[in-house]
């Protein structure tokens, strides 16, 4: 079988993280601070390198700044075995860092927050990816997301629209989305809060629960808009995706430990993106993918963390994993 080609047009981001089993509020200090670490991250090379440790054929086109940070993410992703030749480095920028605070309380859940400093993200242009006009159709998938100007990944949404090659995008951080852009994405993957943002439909019910009618109620407003396939993560929550055929919820494979939620949502739409590549259907990719995002958060750090594809078919063997999950 030929192996499937992946194109991520994306960020890179040294995340320094601090845990700590208290956050501070305003105007305070904390001296609970219970380790430091740096990983390299970022939300296009973390979906990159997932997709890359799922067997995919992954080139990555991106900006890094000329610094240590810069050479270290550069390092992370070609290690994974993708193709960075589309990578630049510009030395009148400083690569992207993110300040990463993960609260550990015993017996809770880990909790992140992040604050991405986006440097050399944010100096990629839309003459840095005109090269692509020619090349997209080689790809069978394009993953982006929103770390990065908007007016390059419109421009790559358009090379690839125009050719037919589908086009996933990863709404993350939120803003704002016209409809000319959502009408040519094949798939889009925003969380909860980013689902909110695009659709003003909140789902969530103030508990950290989640109105089922109301994440249904968001998933229409986007297909409205003319996305092909909705897919709305709920954190713990599980799962929403939509198209015109189905509506399904999936829970989390809820068994293991969580050590750090970073980059589960990367890891999952690397790993859905790349089932779906692999030929899987909509409801077998949502599986594998929350197989995938499922070791993810048991460890810690972003690229540090995800898992390869036979650590992937290990749990769901270990889960008795039949082909459907609580649909
Ligand atoms: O999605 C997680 C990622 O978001 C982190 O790696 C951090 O760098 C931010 O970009």
């Amino acid at each position: 079988m030929k192996i499937p080609r992946i194109l991520v047009v994306g960020s890179f981001v040294m995340d320094l993280i601090y845990s700590t089993s208290k956050v501070p509020g305003e105007g305070e200090t904390v001296n609970d601070g219970l380790s430091f670490a740096s990983a390299p991250g970022g939300k296009g090379a973390n979906q990159a390198v997932q997709a890359a440790r799922l067997g995919m054929d992954v080139t990555m086109v991106g900006k890094l700044g000329q610094d240590m940070f810069g050479d270290e993410l550069l390092k992370a992703v070609e290690s994974a075995g993708i193709n960075a030749e589309g990578v630049i480095r510009d030395p009148s920028c400083s690569s992207a860092v993110s300040n990463v605070v993960l609260e550990v309380v015993p017996g809770k859940k880990a909790k992140n927050r992040i604050i991405v400093v986006p440097g050399a993200n944010m100096s990629l242009t839309v003459s840095d990816v005109e090269f692509l006009k020619d090349k997209i159709s080689r790809y069978d998938m394009v993953i982006l997301q929103l770390e990065i100007p908007l007016e390059v990944n419109k421009k790559v949404i358009d090379y690839a629209y125009e050719k037919g090659v589908p086009v996933m995008l990863n709404s993350a951080p939120y803003q704002p989305l016209d409809d000319d852009l959502l009408s040519k994405l094949t798939y889009i993957s925003p969380n909860e809060h980013e689902a909110y943002g695009l659709t003003g439909i909140k789902t969530t019910d103030g508990d950290g629960g989640i109105d089922i009618s109301k994440v249904e109620m968001a998933a229409k407003v986007l297909l409205n808009k003319g996305v092909k396939n909705v897919i709305i993560t709920l954190g713990s929550n599980g799962v929403a995706f939509m198209n015109r055929d189905m509506f399904i919820v999936k829970p989390c494979v809820d068994i293991v430990k969580v050590v750090d939620p970073t980059a589960a949502g990367d890891s999952f739409t690397g790993a859905f993106c790349s089932a779906v590549c692999m030929g899987m259907t909509m409801e077998e990719a949502l599986d594998f993918a929350n197989y995938t995002a499922t070791i993810t958060v048991s460890r810690m750090g972003a690229i540090t963390s995800l898992p390869v594809i036979q650590e992937v078919r290990d749990l769901m063997k270990k889960d008795n994993y039949i082909g459907k999950r609580g649909v």
